[in-house]
């Protein structure tokens, strides 16, 4: 009997672990190459024309949600994209670098970042992982054997301004 309740206890733990382990997935858009086709012409180049503390202007997240999905780039998305579209709306109304996962390949993460001009560096605990660039706006990074996409923390810096995004929170920085 006791045998018993320990393997439900440890089937329980496992299914709980697993329910951990598939939440933990990049986001359901490019939000940086999304903006480049469909929001630059009018806004800029990585929202140099958006200027900055446009945010302000907004009562809420409402508010501003309201608008975004408003515009002409924004028709059919789905609201978990709109989301992703928003937070790097926010992160250009910040000043901030804007830091989102997109995709995993077997070991390989991929993401973007926004501006192209900020550096990226990613760490699991205190060890830093390589980053490779494919473009400006992209990075790339090899998940040492054994780890979990949760483990890894992805920091961008562009000057001063720095935005550190940990995977098991969010595939996206600049979630409110
Ligand atoms: C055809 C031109 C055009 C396109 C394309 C466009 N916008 Fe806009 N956008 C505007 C105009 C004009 C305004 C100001 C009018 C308004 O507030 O409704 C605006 C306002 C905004 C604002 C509010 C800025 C502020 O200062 O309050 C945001 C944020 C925004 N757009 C994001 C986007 C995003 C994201 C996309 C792509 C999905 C996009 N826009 C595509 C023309 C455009």
């Amino acid at each position: 009997m006791r045998k018993a309740i320990s393997v439900a206890g440890l089937l329980a733990a496992c299914v709980g672990a697993s329910v951990g382990v598939s939440s933990v997935r990049p986001a359901p858009l490019k939000a940086v190459e999304v903006y480049e086709r469909k929001c630059s012409s009018c806004h800029g180049k990585e929202g140099e024309l958006l200027g900055r503390n446009f945010e302000k202007k907004y009562a809420s997240d409402s508010e501003l949600r309201e608008v975004v999905e408003s515009m002409p780039g924004a028709i059919g998305m789905r609201p978990q994209e709109l989301d992703t579209m928003i937070a790097y709306v926010r992160a250009i109304s910040r000043g901030e670098p804007f830091l989102v996962w997109t995709e995993r390949k077997g070991d390989i993460l991929e993401g973007e970042v926004s501006p192209g001009r900020a550096t990226v560096r990613a760490q699991v605990g205190r060890t830093s992982l390589k980053v490779e660039r494919p473009t400006p706006n992209r990075w790339r990074v090899e998940l040492p054997k054994g780890i979990q996409p949760g483990a890894v923390e992805i920091i961008a810096q562009s000057g001063k301004v720095r935005t550190t995004l940990r995977l098991k929170d969010s595939p996206y920085s600049h979630t409110r």
